[in-house]
């Protein structure tokens, strides 16, 4: 176990009041806050050695590209990719899916055929692949849930045919906190020679990912979720089939040579990077990497579970408490949604937000989500490794003393 309030000081925000109460931030599935480690390093970048990357022969050039290709090797050793040519830099989660989506389909698929998701999934599953159904005539399938909120994984195989060319799957529900049994689904998946997407946005920050391990063959994560900076996520890609998809989009960086007569693409991964990336986003991203292996997830995660675990059982203190998703803690990660009686999420979450208590209403961008429980949202606490018991006491005591108010 770590120093909480040690940690705490490398995240001044989490001092500050709000209405005049101490801020209790518990919204962190939606963002993380960031150390000063990570705004220290960008600050210092843009400061003394800013300048644009890779066309530059230019000592602040190569100064820039050098950290901003140590960060993709810092990435690559943060989820165990084999090169890091299977490592592209996106803008977030939604923006690494898209790319699959459109790269995937245009060349890998026809009309009719089909990709499997699930009922949990975040809409950047769920509209990435539907675009592509408009467009190209695709079928978008999708896994129930049972009602604890866990998969119904013997209902996978059934909607498995020779017209699926797709399964891409959230790995922790940012809803439910339900971790999916990813190596399940992709071992599945394989016996039938069909790659598997895995949306990492919620179980990066938390647990240590194996890409090789789980043998997934395309993750996808953002920055601003674990610490980093928001505006850089990370595409990973099983090399052979980065080679065979076409790239994303046109311009600078991602060519090999430019006629009017024919266009080359540049080498993996640059060929999915066209246009100026955020280079110094890169390098914050690859020192919030350095601060979470500063504190190493074993740590991490430990904490994290002793939270969701005491957040559950102080909230089913609560008279009329209804939480979704699995009940056994060992099932979730960080994240917990719920209702009391009839009171509307948002009334909860704007009463709450008085108190000094930040946490999400709503549908959480999972509205299949929400129509598959019969409901039009939740509240919802997200912890991270800077939270305390003492935050989830003041969400509980602000949960009843909004309660009586009804
Ligand atoms: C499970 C999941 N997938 C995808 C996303 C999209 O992430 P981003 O907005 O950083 O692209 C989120 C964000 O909340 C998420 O929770």
């Amino acid at each position: 176990m770590y120093d909480i309030n040690k940690v705490r000081e490398d995240f001044p925000i989490l001092g500050r009041e709000v209405y005049k109460k101490p801020l209790v931030y518990l919204d962190n599935a939606a963002t993380t806050q960031k150390p000063l480690m990570v705004l220290d390093a960008m600050r210092d970048e843009y400061l003394n050695v800013n300048a644009n990357v890779h066309r530059g022969v230019h000592y602040l050039s190569q100064q820039a590209t050098d950290l901003h290709e140590a960060a993709r090797e810092k990435v690559r050793r943060f989820i165990n990719a084999r090169k890091i040519e299977e490592i592209v830099f996106t803008r977030g989660t939604t923006e690494a899916i898209n790319l699959v989506a459109q790269s995937f389909c245009e060349s890998q698929m026809q009309t009719g055929d089909e990709v499997i998701v699930t009922d949990m999934e975040h809409h950047s599953n769920i509209v990435s692949w539907q675009l592509q159904a408009m467009k190209r005539g695709i079928v978008v399938k999708h896994v129930p849930i049972m009602d604890d909120g866990l998969l119904c994984l013997d209902q996978l195989e059934a909607l498995i045919t020779e017209k699926t060319k797709m399964i891409s799957v959230v790995h922790v529900s940012n809803v439910l906190g339900t971790v999916n049994p990813v190596e399940q689904i992709i071992k599945i998946a394989h016996a039938h020679d069909i790659p598997v997407l895995v949306d990492g946005a919620q179980s990066a920050p938390h647990f240590k990912v194996d890409v090789q391990a789980m043998d997934c063959d395309f993750f996808a994560f953002s920055g601003h979720k674990m610490y980093g900076p928001t505006g850089i996520g990370v595409l990973y890609g099983k090399e052979e089939w980065l080679e065979k998809l076409p790239p994303y989009q046109g311009g600078g960086e991602m060519i090999d040579k430019v006629t009017w007569e024919k266009t080359t693409f540049e080498r993996l991964p640059f060929k999915f990077e066209a246009g100026t990336p955020d280079y110094v986003a890169t390098h914050g991203l690859a020192k919030a990497i350095e601060y979470i292996d500063s504190i190493g997830f074993e740590a991490i995660q430990a904490h994290e579970q002793q939270l969701t675990k005491y957040c559950m059982e102080q909230l089913l203190t609560i008279p009329d408490m209804h939480i979704y998703g699995p009940k056994d803690t060992s099932l979730k990660d960080a994240v917990v949604s719920f209702n009391v009686g009839d009171i509307h999420h948002l009334d909860m979450g704007t009463l709450l937000d008085r108190l000094g208590i930040a946490v999400r209403t709503g549908h959480h961008c999972a509205q299949p989500l929400m129509d598959r429980l019969g409901i039009s949202g939740t509240v919802r606490a997200s912890f991270a490794l800077y939270n305390t018991k003492e935050e989830i006491d003041a969400l509980v005591a602000g949960i009843r003393r909004v309660s009586q108010m009804f």
